[in-house]
């Protein structure tokens, strides 16, 4: 699979080395794009891949998949820039937060499918959590073949485009809640006592480990929670104290106001691309 990743930066860059590692695709047959010569130079360096400053419409062109990695405001002038080279077969995937696919479908005036993925950022360990939808090109043969990409950099899971806004709320920015518990567990620690790093260690490997044993055992957490609690025990004394200052009810909120603040974000971003449009 030939395949271009154009504005290979932070995202770009780990889904790329995710795919190589993984042994999806091989670095002869991947073309990225960036910005600044250093980038492309480190690109180069680190991964192997033919990398360029610019040159997007080049390395669009030999690819049966052109990955989308710019910033969201900078996707339609670079779709624009390599309309030309675009044709059916190929597949275009977009990561650009916020911005739906019919912008991408107007910018490259051509029927082929694309893909929109919400990708998190443990994609850099391989363990990230991928949203995917895509417009009404995109055959069965064209799911799997992205659904292989992603899986190099983690699990995925396919959404209607109405549905990415809670994506992005729920695994898109989970990574930065997460990190609040392991933060909140290992301060914890400290205070009773623990070394930081006893505390660090035994709290981040609970979290890892907690929802390894969630994923491996299938059972509902809460089945899991009550096989932890014993009765009259020190497990239902904290978890009291959670409940009582609303856990899972701010987390529920929390999710809730980062999904209107996604849409907000999709009104905003195509405000700035229609103003573009007349700059
Ligand atoms: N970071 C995340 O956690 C995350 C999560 C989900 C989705 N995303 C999405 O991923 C996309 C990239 O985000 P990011 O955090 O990876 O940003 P980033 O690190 O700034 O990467 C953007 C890259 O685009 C390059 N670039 C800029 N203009 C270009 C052009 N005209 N042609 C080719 N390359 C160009 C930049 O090159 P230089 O480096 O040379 O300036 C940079 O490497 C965004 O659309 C974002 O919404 C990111």
């Amino acid at each position: 699979m030939k395949i271009a990743v154009l504005g290979a930066g932070n995202m770009g860059s780990a889904l790329l080395g995710g795919i190589l590692r993984a042994g999806v695709v091989q670095a002869a047959e991947v073309r990225a794009t960036t910005k600044s010569e250093a980038r492309a130079a480190g690109l180069r360096e680190r991964w192997g891949v033919a990398a360029s400053a610019g040159g997007n419409s080049a390395a669009a062109a030999g690819a049966e998949v052109v990955v989308l990695a710019v910033k969201p405001g900078t996707v339609p002038k670079v779709v624009r820039e390599i309309r030309d080279v675009l044709h059916e077969e190929q597949i275009l995937i977009s990561l650009a937060a916020a911005l739906p696919i019919s912008v991408i479908e107007d910018a490259a005036a051509c029927r082929m499918p694309v893909f929109r993925a919400m990708p998190n950022i443990p994609v850099v360990v391989e363990e990230g959590a991928i949203g995917i939808c895509h417009n009404s090109m995109a055959t069965g043969a064209h799911r799997e073949l992205v659904e292989s990409l992603f899986r190099g950099v983690g699990v995925t899971a396919f959404v209607e485009e109405e549905q990415m806004d809670a994506v992005t709320a729920l695994s898109g920015s989970g990574p930065a809640y997460i990190y609040m518990v392991i933060e909140a567990m290992a301060a914890a620690g400290v205070k009773m006592g623990l070394s930081r790093e006893v505390s660090m260690r035994l709290s981040e490997q609970t979290v890892l480990g907690a929802a390894k044993h969630a994923r491996a055992s299938g059972l509902h957490p809460a089945i899991l929670r009550d096989q932890v609690i014993t009765p009259g025990g020190t497990t239902i004394a904290a978890i009291h104290e959670l409940e009582r200052h609303g856990l899972r009810s701010m987390l529920i909120s929390a999710i809730e106001t980062a999904t209107i603040h996604a849409g907000k974000r999709t009104d905003v971003l195509l405000a700035e691309i229609e103003k573009q449009k007349h700059t």
